[in-house]
């Protein structure tokens, strides 16, 4: 039976809003890139930017795990490529690998992976399940800063093949480095969230970045709101009318 409210008001009522379950740590063991049996010129080489942007999934996978595109490669684990559904129509981009990530060699495995995982499951979606989650940078910066221009641009075309090969309907950026770094723009991310952004011809919304969110809660009411601005956009899409 309906009550009439909408999910987001049934939630309030319920003292659950936003409720956002977390899941439990994943254990799958991510192969390196001589166990999954590099060839030695993706293994050992730095392909250059037209060689990945003819890469398959396979050999895409290879390279950013054994990629020396940048200083970053002296200090990291492994490339992080990213990890979910290749066909998703979801895609969702973070930062760059933390050090659980740079560990593992999957995205978002840390704390703020739990909290992304618990704000896929408030719009019903699953990491693993029609959602594709990359970070426009694949190695760990030390100590976690930011990346820097010149790492951010010798990573961006493995982003740029992933999203060619995917073939998202919607994208959705993950904090203020890789909002502006998609943009092309220093606009605070506050003035950046709340609008639908395109992104080699893909609808993008932009909202904060978990780790951000785990230190400023009182945020996360607005990220639920862009949560629902790309459902919207994308269920819009799907329906052949404007958003
Ligand atoms: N933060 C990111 O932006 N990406 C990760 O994979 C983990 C933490």
């Amino acid at each position: 039976m309906s009550t009439g409210l909408g999910r987001e008001a049934r939630l309030r009522e319920l003292g659950l809003w936003p409720l956002w379950r977390l899941r439990r740590s994943p254990t799958a063991e991510v192969p390196s890139a001589a166990e999954a049996g590099a060839p030695a010129s993706i293994a050992h080489e730095a392909p250059a930017a037209d060689d990945i942007a003819g890469l398959g999934w396979e050999d895409l996978m290879v390279a950013v795990r054994a990629c020396t595109r940048c200083p970053l490669s002296a200090s990291r684990t492994q490339g992080v490529p990213g990890v979910g559904d290749r066909a998703a129509e979801w895609l969702f981009i973070g930062e760059a690998p933390g050090g659980d990530e740079d560990r593992q060699g999957e995205p978002f495995v840390g704390q703020s992976g739990k909290l992304l995982d618990a704000m896929l499951a408030g719009i019903g979606l699953q990491r693993e399940r029609n959602v594709y989650i990359a970070n426009i940078v694949k190695s760990r910066p030390p100590g976690n800063r930011d990346p820097n221009p010149d790492e951010v641009a010798a990573c961006l075309p493995y982003l740029e093949r992933q999203i060619d090969l995917i073939q998202p309907r919607l994208i959705v950026v993950l904090g203020r480095i890789a909002a502006q770094t998609l943009l092309v723009t220093d606009t605070p991310i506050g003035k950046l969230r709340g609008h639908v952004h395109q992104y080699r011809g893909v609808p993008m919304v932009v909202t904060y970045h978990p780790a951000y969110l785990l230190r400023s809660p009182a945020d996360k009411a607005k990220s639920w709101e862009d949560l629902l601005l790309a459902r919207r956009t994308l269920a819009a899409l799907k329906s052949g009318a404007a958003a």
